[in-house]
């Protein structure tokens, strides 16, 4: 049987280890018969380290995803690997440590604005950056923390995502005419670097462990990965502004 993404060309951003939730989707895109470029931000040697952890090493290009002349220049420079994109995963968040850990009330815009063009307004970005290279029927997505709460310690990010799920509904609208998918993956807590590096976040996975009701294991990046995947295939072909929950089913239930 032919794999679920046979043919198709992703660019995957996000990957920093092999715990990133994008590392797991790039191993199961190619398991399932995707050719995938990676992008990489800051440490590029550890990402291409990391890279070689795949089933098949990928090229890694070097993207800051707030950077306009990085974004400009990334469809001449995805073109040298692959003649297009078939899906393309926004992995990417960042907020500086005021936005995060119980400083909502006094972080400074500054840093605010740091977050909200590194989570946000770089899924538009990267989107923009994408579209020339795009068919359609190819797919974006991105991943989110369920943003219709406000939860203890995610503060600005909080903001951020709620902000990044709008825009998801956003790029919905105005690539739709163009047969280009947007969609979210809304993961429960993973202890990934860039959840390790938001203090009390303990306080998120106590919450989910007990009350999800298909239980949750922190440590499993797999679950989310496989939404990813099957968001990028031709198996949601009807679907665009959409969150899917991989959270055990925690958002369904009440205290
Ligand atoms: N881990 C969780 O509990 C969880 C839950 C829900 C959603 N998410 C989301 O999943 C996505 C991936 O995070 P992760 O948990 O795999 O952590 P991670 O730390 O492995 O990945 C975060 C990535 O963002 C990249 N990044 C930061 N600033 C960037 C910039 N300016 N340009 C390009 N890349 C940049 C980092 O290099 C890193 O690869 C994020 O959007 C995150 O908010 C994570």
């Amino acid at each position: 049987m032919a794999g679920l993404l046979q043919g198709k060309r992703l660019l995957v951003t996000g990957v920093i280890t092999d715990q990133s939730i994008a590392f797991s989707v790039a191993r199961l895109a190619q398991e399932q018969g995707a050719t995938v470029v990676l992008t990489g931000y800051g440490r590029l040697s550890l990402v291409e380290r990391i890279a070689k952890r795949l089933p098949q090493e990928a090229p890694v290009l070097e993207l800051d995803a707030t950077d306009p002349a990085q974004l400009d220049s990334l469809a001449d420079r995805v073109r040298e690997h692959v003649d297009g994109l078939d899906g393309v995963l926004h992995a990417i968040a960042f907020g500086p440590q005021s936005t995060l850990g119980g400083g909502f009330l006094t972080a400074p815009w500054e840093d605010v604005a740091t977050a909200l063009h590194a989570s946000t307004f770089s899924y538009k970005a990267l989107a923009v950056a994408c579209e020339p290279l795009m068919p359609a029927g190819s797919s974006l997505v991105g991943l989110t923390f369920d943003a219709t709460q406000a939860w203890p310690v995610y503060d600005w990010m909080g903001v951020a995502k709620a902000g990044l799920e709008s825009t998801n509904r956003y790029l919905a609208r105005y690539l739709g005419a163009r047969g280009i998918r947007a969609n979210l993956v809304s993961a429960g807590p993973l202890r990934t670097m860039a959840a390790k590096s938001i203090p009390g976040f303990e306080a998120f996975e106590e919450a989910w462990v007990h009350r999800a009701p298909l239980g949750w294991d922190l440590t499993a990046i797999e679950p989310a990965a496989r939404a990813c995947v099957a968001l990028m295939s031709d198996w949601f072909p009807a679907t665009t502004g959409e969150i899917v929950h991989v959270d055990g089913g925690f958002h369904a239930i009440g205290a």
